[in-house]
């Protein structure tokens, strides 16, 4: 990067600051990795110049000949797969993706999505009121089963008083396997499209560690940049099934796309998805993303033997999800504690939380980056120690339910946590340790 260090050191600094602190941390937020070295070439290439408003063959602009090829490519790769006869590859993130779907499939305002709840592990985008998908069209939320698992009879029952247009499976903090042909069975009954939105699994369905929702569902989206490992960004397939019931479903998604929501594709990023569908491909992806699950299932294991209360139990995916109720800690406090020992996860709601989401009782975490760089079963032992440790140095604080004491509260624990000594030291045992783990 020596352009970038002459030119602008300040934001080259910024950059390698953050390097340095990837490099050094147990990166756990269960939707990011780290992407491979080739991967970040593709990103930093002249395709990021070109505009190529359209699609392969039927572009607005002259000289896109080479983004043709390109796209193509990306498509043909993700069809195979993926196992999916149609692929639009060009929604510049996940958000924009299931928007897209929306668009090509609902009437404004009248059509109805019917999404997990965001507090039990929906995302945003599955018609949570705040979101376009909740402001825009109607939406009506499942939630989980006490167990905190699907409740399959609910959501049908749910299904078939509300009539929804839609039905979103997939999600954000779901640590368990999807049963999609269950799901297929109740969108049938009530004449609802199926959408799977995969985007924290994907890369463990195409290893096969996760089943594939390709066979009961009409629409399959994933961002590429979770467990799939690739660049920012997004798919939209459309299974055999969907197109049977709609053979121009690929082009309405296309067309909700652009001229729907976006003008031109970044063809850059759409190279980088054709690469990391490649390197996907691959034997090692495979062995990769079943060591994504062994680790997850390893640590919930050291996790619960400490006495942490795992959401649903344990861990079926990439993901964990521990309710610190029982901890007497809240979750944003226990994110930050854990950030200042070199453990980076995030704070989350779990079921039926009492709290508002800036200040959950829960958080998230996973494994899908530390297996990038190489840790194994063994290696979560030492993991669930450290978090174990950290979270001591905070257990039993309360968290004042009043506003203003709570900001109070706030700040100054933002101002000591830094200086716990404990913590401190846990963070340099955690770096001496990742360092010693390649990063691409
Ligand atoms: C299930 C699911 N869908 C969609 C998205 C949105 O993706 P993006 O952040 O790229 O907009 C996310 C992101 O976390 C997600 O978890």
């Amino acid at each position: 990067m020596n352009n970038l260090k002459k030119i602008d050191p300040d934001i080259y600094d910024l950059v390698k600051a953050e390097e340095k602190r990837q490099k050094e941390v147990l990166e756990m937020i269960p939707s990011e990795n780290y992407t491979s070295t080739a991967v970040l070439e593709t990103l930093g290439t002249v395709l990021n110049n070109k505009y190529s408003e359209g699609y392969p063959k039927k572009r607005y602009y002259q000289g896109n000949a080479v983004a043709d090829s390109v796209e193509i490519l990306a498509q043909e790769r993700a069809q195979k797969l993926f196992g999916v006869p149609y692929v639009n590859v060009q929604a510049l993130s996940g958000s924009v993706m299931n928007l897209a779907v929306y668009l090509a499939l609902l009437e404004p305002f009248k059509g109805k999505i019917m999404g997990l709840s965001l507090q039990f592990g929906g995302h945003l985008t599955h018609g949570y009121p705040a979101s376009a998908s909740g402001k825009f069209f109607q939406s009506v939320q499942y939630t989980l089963d006490e167990n905190a698992r699907l409740d399959f009879d609910a959501i049908e029952k749910m299904a078939m008083k509300e009539r929804p247009d839609i039905i979103v499976c997939g999600f954000t903090a779901y640590p368990r396997i999807i049963d999609f042909a269950k799901f297929a069975k109740i969108a049938e009954k009530v004449g609802a499209y199926l959408l799977a939105d995969i985007s924290h699994i994907s890369g463990l369905v195409v290893a096969g560690a996760h089943p594939s929702p390709v066979p009961h569902v009409d629409i399959v989206t994933t961002t590429t940049h979770k467990t799939l490992r690739g660049p920012r960004g997004a798919l939209i397939m459309v299974t055999e099934k969907g197109l049977k019931k709609d053979p121009d479903l690929g082009k309405k998604i296309d067309t909700a796309i652009i001229p729907g929501l976006q003008g031109g594709p970044h063809d850059n990023q759409t190279a980088a998805i054709a690469v990391c569908l490649l390197e996907a491909a691959k034997p090692s992806f495979k062995k990769y993303s079943h060591q994504i699950v062994s680790n997850s299932k390893a640590l919930a294991k050291e996790l619960n033997d400490y006495g942490f209360d795992l959401v649903s139990g344990g861990s079926d995916n990439h993901l964990i999800l521990i309710d610190l109720k029982n901890k007497n800690v809240n979750g944003a406090v226990a994110a930050l504690a854990l950030e200042v020992a070199g453990i980076v996860l995030n704070k989350n709601g779990v079921p039926n939380d009492p709290m508002p989401p800036f200040y959950p009782s829960g958080i998230r975490l996973g494994t899908p980056a530390i297996t990038t760089r190489g840790l194994k079963e063994k290696d979560m032992k030492k993991v669930a120690k450290w978090i174990k440790a950290a979270l001591d140095e905070v257990t039993d604080l309360p968290f004042p339910k009043d506003k203003e004491e709570r900001s109070a509260f706030w700040k100054k624990f933002k101002s000591d946590v830094v200086k716990n000594k404990k913590l401190v030291q846990i963070g340099q045992e955690v770096k001496t340790f990742m360092v010693k783990f390649p990063m691409p």
